[in-house]
């Protein structure tokens, strides 16, 4: 009997190539597996070219709902913005496509972990590590072990009988609910503007004259309602990402540093996950001490770098999220985001865990803070920053 492997397809060039190569040089009967985590690609027209492509079985898997539980409401929590700016769509979906992979090759009795990712980017880092984290199954793959490039797949393909539709295209896309990140072409040169038609999410030309105010309702640190309507989780990123887009909000251009060390110009889509955080965040800052929000934006960043670089299974990152959760309990309420013309600000916040006491920030008459405390809390404060200058000026 030969053995199976189980391979993450995502019915593209590189996959497709996979598929034949593990059939053909490893002699092995392959199983294909898609993960729906909601890029809006038709599953059927994938699971027909994987049973063209002559594999034993496909598993096509809708974890829309579990990519929003586990992945996007923890990143939510934690702020989770790479370099400042990627909402980390593709890093967060890597390690649960790679998860049913494993559930799957565990089903099937498998002997060998597939996927089609090349050597030069992150994927290959997320999947491993998921991989290796949670079996001792061999890894192949052959995009990175014979160091193909685009043009010797194409020319296996055509040898093979695989019906390419992407070369055509211009940009290289990989989406899902939380984003979108577009490569290739032009967006190479890094000082070259991305063209309109890079952006299908975010309107770009003839954007309405008067602004849209999103207002977002949290509870416990993850969005419950958008516009006063209560919507499921899945739903409710859906329909943020189309009204922001539709305000022309949401569009990153960044030069993002790669795990193995490559700087490469990124370009993505993301406006639910802008104003979600942008909220989220806003709305941290009224309910957290400054002690919190000085310690959590730290922890925020290294939650965000882990996730990145492949490393959702770093026992630090179980760790960063206990601390992560125990912080959200008073992140409920709302947050009113105005959107006009491709900005984005936060006009008004309100909840009921508000730190913020009007009695004592006021300017205005008969405010409860006693200032002529101040003078002596500013002497201490300041006590080893103005002996440090003396000393300085004695020298
Ligand atoms: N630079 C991003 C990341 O590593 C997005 C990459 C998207 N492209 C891809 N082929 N997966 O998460």
């Amino acid at each position: 009997m030969r053995q199976k492997a189980v391979l993450a397809f995502s019915g593209g060039l590189d996959t497709s190539v996979v598929v034949k190569y593990l059939q053909e040089n490893h002699d092995m009967d392959v199983i294909t597996v898609t993960v729906d985590v909601g890029e809006g690609s038709d599953q059927r027209k994938i699971a027909a070219k994987a049973k063209k492509l002559g594999v034993l079985k496909h598993y096509n898997i809708d974890a829309k709902s579990e990519f929003v539980h586990k992945y996007i409401h923890p990143a939510i929590k934690a702020n989770a913005l790479y370099q400042k700016k990627y909402c980390l769509a593709t890093s967060l979906a890597r390690p649960l496509i790679a998860q049913k992979v494993l559930e799957v090759a565990k089903k099937e009795k498998a002997g060998a972990l597939a996927h089609g990712c090349t050597g030069k980017g992150n994927d290959q880092v997320r999947f491993d590590v998921t991989f290796a984290s949670g079996s001792s199954l061999p890894i192949i793959a052959p995009i990175r072990d014979l160091n193909l490039d685009r043009a010797t797949e194409i020319e296996f393909a055509k040898r093979h009988g695989i019906v390419i539709d992407s070369v055509s295209k211009k940009f290289s896309i990989d989406q899902n609910l939380w984003g979108r990140a577009i490569e290739g072409g032009n967006l190479e040169d890094p000082y070259s503007e991305p063209p309109d038609d890079a952006f299908i999410w975010v309107k770009t030309k003839n954007l309405p004259d008067s602004p849209r105010y999103l207002e977002i309702e949290f509870e416990g640190g993850i969005p419950i309602k958008v516009d006063k309507k209560e919507m499921d989780p899945v739903k409710l990123i859906q329909y943020t990402n189309q009204v922001a887009g539709s305000c022309g909000v949401g569009t990153i251009d960044h030069i993002e540093d790669r795990v193995v060390g490559i700087k490469s110009r990124e370009v993505y889509e993301t406006p639910a996950a802008l104003c979600i955080i942008e909220a989220h965040s806003d709305l941290e800052k009224m309910v957290h001490t400054k002690h919190q929000n000085k310690f959590k934006s730290l922890v925020d960043q290294e939650w965000a770098w882990l996730a990145y670089s492949g490393l959702w299974q770093d026992p630090l990152k179980a760790d960063l999220d206990r601390f992560i959760e125990s912080s959200q309990k008073v992140v409920t309420g709302t947050v009113r985001l105005k959107l006009y013309k491709g900005g984005l600000r936060v006009v008004g916040r309100k909840s009921r865990y508000s730190l913020y006491n009007q009695h004592i920030a006021t300017y205005g008459e008969g405010s409860a803070f006693d200032q002529t405390k101040a003078a002596g809390f500013v002497e201490l404060w300041g006590l080893q920053t103005t002996e440090a200058n003396k000393l300085v000026k004695q020298r």
